[in-house]
């Protein structure tokens, strides 16, 4: 069985007793969905919808992030474009929840710009 197989196996027996728990415990969205993206709170976004699994610090060091194998934004390793960081909070690859209809899209764009923060200049 190959490493990914082994992967989702895990996680998905690990969401079926968490159910969409993890994800709807956090008060999504509780800033007001029309503010400018000056105006985002992107800390207070990312601590309040995506720190259950990416941990504060981004380095995904939480019971949730080590059940679902939640990305170590801090990796330098790890590559993925402004694009492909937008659309994974849009759309929620694999484990991860999608933020598209809970977010607005200043806030996307705003988390987008701030997850970049946590990678490692190397
Ligand atoms: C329920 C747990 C969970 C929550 C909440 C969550 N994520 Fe994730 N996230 C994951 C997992 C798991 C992955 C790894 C998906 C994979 O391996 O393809 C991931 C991957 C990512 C990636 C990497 C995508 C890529 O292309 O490499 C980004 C960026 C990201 N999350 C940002 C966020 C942001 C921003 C939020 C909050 C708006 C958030 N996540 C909330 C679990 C979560």
């Amino acid at each position: 069985m190959n490493k990914q197989i082994a992967r989702s196996m895990i996680a998905l027996s690990g969401l079926a007793w968490l159910g969409a728990g993890c994800a709807s415990t956090s008060p999504l969205a509780a800033q007001p969905a029309a503010l400018p993206k000056d105006k985002v709170d992107a800390p207070a976004l990312f601590v309040e919808n995506c720190a259950t699994c990416h941990g504060k610090d981004g380095r995904a060091r939480t019971f949730h992030g080590r059940i679902l194998f939640a990305q170590n934004l801090t990796d330098p390793r790890w590559h993925a474009t402004d694009i492909e960081i937008i659309d994974a909070i849009k759309t929620g690859p694999w484990a991860m929840p999608a933020f598209e209809k809970k977010l607005s899209v200043a806030e996307i764009e705003s988390l987008g710009a701030y997850v970049r923060t946590f990678k490692s200049p190397h």
